[in-house]
């Protein structure tokens, strides 16, 4: 993996793990690189015959100019993660956002015709906006900021001929679409470590019949998932988020299918670690 920083991330113990529970030979290394040595770093692998990269912040929009081809979503969402080296063709995918789904997915929820709730519209949200409307799912993105919230629609409507509706954070507003909605996405950093005690939705709009996901993956059970779940919500937290964005890299490297229990209980080792 190539971002800056990589010292603390989880990636290579969790990708390893499953590597040695395979019997795969492979090994996945971070390497810290800065902003004026990404086109040196996708040369390098080139050279070096690397199956594949992760990238992370600050580099997913960065690398791009240097791949051969770029996968559809990956391409719309204008961010890669993953790369996959084929003999020389290197192919840039979104494993964030192919993640976020198939986490939602597993647990049962199937996003198609749901009215959802993203709070947030950064980059962490973009990707999963995304992959909603992809889906079919009827969204609401609400935002501190407004103007960011009606940027990123105007965005999706450029690339999907469709956008989402676009709310500002307030109680009120927040009650009644959370009132309405089936799924509620948190993609803001409200409720991450070191502020563990907030969250950016209030207790009381949370009621059984609601899924309640959060990409907040540190504290691995954040302030809004222990709310949802003592309202009797069903939860996801970002930890299957992060462990799915992995197993689906897993897969396009090495072509076999990830042990996604071995990635998640390496993951949760990892984070309890911290
Ligand atoms: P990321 O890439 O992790 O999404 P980002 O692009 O900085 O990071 O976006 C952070 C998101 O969290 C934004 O939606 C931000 O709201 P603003 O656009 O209004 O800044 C949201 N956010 C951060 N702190 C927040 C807070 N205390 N209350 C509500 N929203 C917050």
């Amino acid at each position: 993996m190539i971002g800056d920083p990589v010292e603390h991330s989880i990636s290579p113990a969790m990708q390893n793990a499953s590597f040695r529970k395979l019997g795969l030979d492979y090994i996945y290394l971070p390497f810290r690189v800065a902003k004026e040595n990404v086109g040196a770093a996708i040369a390098g692998m080139r050279a070096l015959n690397m199956r594949g990269l992760n990238v992370t912040i600050p580099h997913k929009l960065a690398v791009i100019p240097y791949l051969d081809r770029v996968d559809d979503l990956a391409e719309k969402i204008g961010a890669v993660n993953t790369i996959v080296n084929d003999n020389g063709v290197l192919t840039g995918y979104n494993t964030d956002s192919a993640g976020f789904l198939r986490a939602l997915i597993e647990t049962g929820v199937d996003p198609k015709g749901k009215n959802v709730v993203v709070v947030g519209a950064g980059g962490a949200a973009r990707g999963i906006v995304f992959a909603l409307i992809g889906n079919s799912a009827k969204l609401t993105v609400v935002n501190r900021t407004l103007t960011r919230a009606e940027e990123l629609a105007r965005r999706a409507r450029e690339v999907f001929g469709r956008a989402p509706r676009v709310s500002a954070l307030s109680r009120p507003d927040l009650a009644a679409l959370v009132k309405e909605a089936d799924i509620v996405v948190n993609t803001t950093n409200v409720g991450m470590h070191p502020a563990e005690g907030e969250s950016p939705v209030p207790c009381e709009l949370l009621r059984p019949g609601l899924t309640v996901y959060d990409i907040v993956y540190n504290p691995i059970k954040t302030r809004l998932l222990r709310d949802a779940e003592a309202a009797g919500a069903k939860t996801i937290g970002g930890v299957d988020m992060l462990v799915w964005q992995g197993a689906l890299a897993f897969e396009k490297w090495t072509g076999h299918e990830a042990l996604v229990e071995v990635m998640k209980e390496e993951a949760i080792r990892q984070l309890r670690r911290g």
